[in-house]
């Protein structure tokens, strides 16, 4: 039996799984990290402690026996990891949810015109993606933009300290605003805006290929072999989709992660009329559009640790059970890092609308539940008109009370899957399909997957989410002015 690394860096922590080549967990280690927020609206996590997590994760899973074949990396998407010429992280990493970059995104809108960047990578200008970050860093900090040798995302970073590729792939690169998606080369236009050469970006790859092997320092590091390949791995969203086999248009994957997520696999004709952001899929030469609300358990690790921090979250959900749907009138926007998709509002923030004095602590952790679904339902609305066959998958996923939420407000059935390590277990398979254990993605998603539960919509709640949605749109519209003046101040 072989066995393969699916290692997930993500935003409150490091994941590393071992699976065995059937999908078997063997064992999951997890190191958490310090999330830095130096003002408000920025978001800045230190690459080193990713790495440490990474090395510390993956020591502890060879430490049990377990003889590892091939890793798949799975990153938070659109960070900047910023290299000098003797590899020194130059700063933190400015990540997905910071939204600093709001007049560099302005700028570029003015310089190259959104419908033009649009064109190109699929997405008009995002302040929260990569290419705005860096025009910031060029904008902000001039000593420390010269010094610029390589230019990463974090789970690239990651395989660089690996295996010394300066590598990356497809679908997280498509995040970054730099590839023209299409075409699947970087943009020489953004490139020379940036003032930016070639050379300072990773090599692209597709997800399934080979990108290095593990150095004989790492090796004695972590127990692992110099034989022990890393394959192109993917950007989060694209990972978990994999990892619960979400791969042909009318598949649906959401994701309660630290972000919400409304991920569906696109054909390339239809890219251009579709609402939702635009990006690469992991699987060759496929494309997925994505709906994302940043605050899903980021809010609800807000609330927890804001007010209940002694408690557990399946405490918290107990609370939430007692209390009726609509929360007896408070309503909550989990705008707490600005918002994505549909708004694209920058200067949204969290709120709690309809504090009575009858509000308990449970009102409040069932409104969490309630605005992320909204928010979920507002992206969920925008994927193209179609029959979907929808996954949940996430930490937030395995609350049953945040899945009938869900399944009531967007009246659908949605299945979990038994094998829950969605990123993980995705880019686990991208490695066993390296390794040729499956002759395609499809095929080990077919043997390896099986359906666990499907909650379906409570049917004495549908009628009662339509009109919390319904007041859940028009505050937002309400708000918009204020938050943006709100901001400014
Ligand atoms: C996707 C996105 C998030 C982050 C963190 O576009 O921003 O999913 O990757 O999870």
């Amino acid at each position: 039996m072989k066995y393969y690394l699916g290692i997930d860096i993500g935003t409150s922590g490091t994941k590393t799984v071992c699976f065995d080549e059937q999908g078997n967990i063997m064992t999951s280690k997890t190191v958490e990290y310090e999330l830095y927020t130096p003002q408000p609206s920025y978001a800045e996590e230190n690459p080193l402690d990713w790495i440490q997590a990474v090395k510390t994760t993956i020591r502890q899973v060879v430490e049990e026996g377990y003889l590892i074949s091939g890793i798949g990396l799975s990153g938070q998407m659109h960070g900047l990891v910023l290299l000098d010429e003797k590899d020194k992280v130059l700063r933190n990493s400015i990540i997905w949810c910071d939204n600093r970059a709001v007049q560099e995104a302005e700028e570029l809108a003015s310089a190259l015109g959104n419908e033009k960047i649009k064109a190109i990578t699929g997405n008009e200008v995002v302040p929260s993606f990569t290419l705005s970050k860096i025009l910031w860093v060029k904008n902000h900090e001039p000593e420390l933009y010269k010094k610029i040798h390589k230019i990463l995302l974090p789970k690239d970073y990651v395989r660089y300290c690996l295996t010394k590729a300066f590598t990356t792939e497809y679908s997280d690169a498509s995040g970054m605003q730099l590839l023209n998606i299409y075409e699947k080369t970087y943009s020489k236009e953004i490139l020379d805006y940036l003032e930016i050469s070639l050379d300072k970006l990773p090599k692209l790859m597709e997800s399934v290929e080979i990108s290095g092997y593990i150095t004989k320092e790492v090796a004695e590091e972590t127990g692992l072999t110099t034989q022990c390949f890393v394959v192109g791995g993917a950007g989060d969203q694209a990972a978990a989709a994999i990892g619960n086999g979400i791969l042909e248009r009318g598949d649906v994957s959401l994701v309660l992660g630290s972000s919400g997520v409304v991920f569906s696999p696109i054909l390339k004709e239809d890219l251009s009329t579709n609402q939702l952001q635009v990006f690469m899929h992991a699987v060759p030469n496929t494309y997925h559009i994505m709906g994302v609300t940043n605050g899903c358990g980021l809010s609800y690790k807000w609330l927890k640790e804001a007010l209940f921090m002694d408690k557990e979250y399946t405490t918290l959900n107990g609370f939430a059970e007692k209390i009726n749907p609509l929360s007896d009138g408070l309503l909550y926007l989990p705008y707490l890092n600005g918002e994505r998709t549909p708004h694209m509002d920058p200067y949204a923030s969290g709120t709690f609308i309809g504090i009575r004095q009858n509000t308990t602590n449970g009102h409040f952790v069932r409104a969490v539940l309630e605005g992320v679904s909204y928010s979920l339902k507002d992206c969920f609305t925008l994927l193209p008109k179609g029959k979907y066959h929808i996954r949940v998958s996430g930490g937030g996923s395995k609350g049953s009370l945040w899945r009938e939420i869900l399944a009531s407000n967007l009246q659908e059935n949605i299945e979990r899957i038994e094998q829950s390590e969605g990123g993980a277990l995705g880019v686990a398979i991208l490695a066993m399909v390296a390794d040729h254990i499956y002759p395609s993605i499809k095929a080990a998603t077919s043997a390896i997957l099986k359906v666990l539960d499907t909650t379906q919509p409570n049917p004495l709640w549908v009628k009662k989410y339509e009109q919390g949605y319904t007041l859940y749109k028009d505050a937002y519209i309400h708000l918009k002015e204020y938050y943006k003046k709100a901001f400014k101040i």
